[in-house]
């Protein structure tokens, strides 16, 4: 068991994100990645759709990988899927991933934080009862925060089609006008959440709360300038999936046995020339890494 792969999945190419982290914290694992591209995106559909596929996936890592953990590395599916995987999966180690709100909070100095993600995330109940977790009154006086705004405010936007346009830009045909519709995207979207920048009452820290956006930080950062805090998830995810391991006596010690593209299986049951792109780019691996599944989960 201990040998087993760690099975990681999103709506597509997202996950990806999740997965760079992983592999540096986790350097001698194996990992099958599942990019469920032809049903991307996820965040504008329903949850028992997202449900439904994240229960099909999940069997199929378990009976055709043997995985010994998995990382739901999409916070739609963690928010829509999460509790019925743990029910469906008790022996299963499990972890999801939800925007960073509790990391924002610490660093944020102007006491605003804007949250963008799917509208399926943040619509959810999961991420309702985050905001009101991070909103109670125990957490504002928490003494960590002594020297921070007495109040805190977030503003939460969810970004329909951001998502699509970044799994779309990794097709070399359309890259260019998929780098234009993310731009306008993002400028239409931050624009209505307000002003950003270390001002009092502006927003000084983004979290970003869709694996997907984590891509499109380049763009973001063109927009907001070097000063806004932009907040993602995946080295505490990382390191998270390393303590359940290291609990559970599965973790696999030591320098990497192999190469990386040897400890990497990814699969799509999408278009393959973009997962390739996409996992040549964010984790260089070599395009045979890749291979296009018709397994229909
Ligand atoms: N990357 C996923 C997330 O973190 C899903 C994006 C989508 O498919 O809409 O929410």
């Amino acid at each position: 068991m201990i040998d087993s792969p760690i099975g990681v999945f999103d709506s597509g190419i997202g996950g990806l994100s999740i997965l760079q982290s992983l592999q540096h914290a986790l350097p001698a694992e194996h990992f099958v990645y599942w990019a469920d591209s032809g049903h991307a995106p996820y965040g504008e559909k329903t949850d028992l759709f997202v449900r439904q596929r994240s229960l099909a996936i999940t069997q199929h890592l378990i009976d055709t990988h043997h995985i010994k953990a998995l990382v739901v590395a999409c916070n739609t599916a963690t928010a829509a899927a999460i509790h019925v995987l743990r029910e469906q999966y008790p022996q299963l180690i499990l972890v999801g991933v939800e925007p960073a709100l509790k990391p924002a909070l610490k660093i944020s100095e102007t006491g605003h934080i804007g949250v963008i993600g799917t509208r399926g995330t943040l619509g959810s109940d999961k991420f309702q009862r985050l905001l009101m977790s991070v909103q109670s009154p125990t957490n504002i006086a928490n003494p960590t925060l002594d020297s921070k705004p007495s109040s805190t405010r977030f503003t939460v936007q969810p970004c329909n089609g951001l998502a699509l346009a970044i799994e779309e830009s990794t097709h070399a045909d359309s890259a260019e006008a998929c780098q234009q519709r993310i731009a306008d995207l993002l400028r239409t979207y931050t624009q209505a959440m307000g002003t950003f920048g270390k001002e009092a009452g502006q927003i000084d820290t983004l979290v970003l709360g869709c694996t997907h956006y984590v891509f499109a930080e380049p763009a973001l950062r063109s927009l907001l300038g070097p000063d806004v805090h932009l907040v993602s998830t995946g080295d505490p995810v990382a390191r998270h999936t390393r303590r359940l391991l290291e609990a559970a006596s599965l973790l696999r010690r030591g320098p990497a046995p192999h190469a990386l593209s040897a400890r990497m299986q990814l699969m799509t049951n999408g278009d393959l020339a973009g997962l390739q792109a996409a996992a040549a780019r964010w984790l260089g691996l070599p395009h045979a890494a890749c291979q296009r599944s018709d397994f229909q989960v």
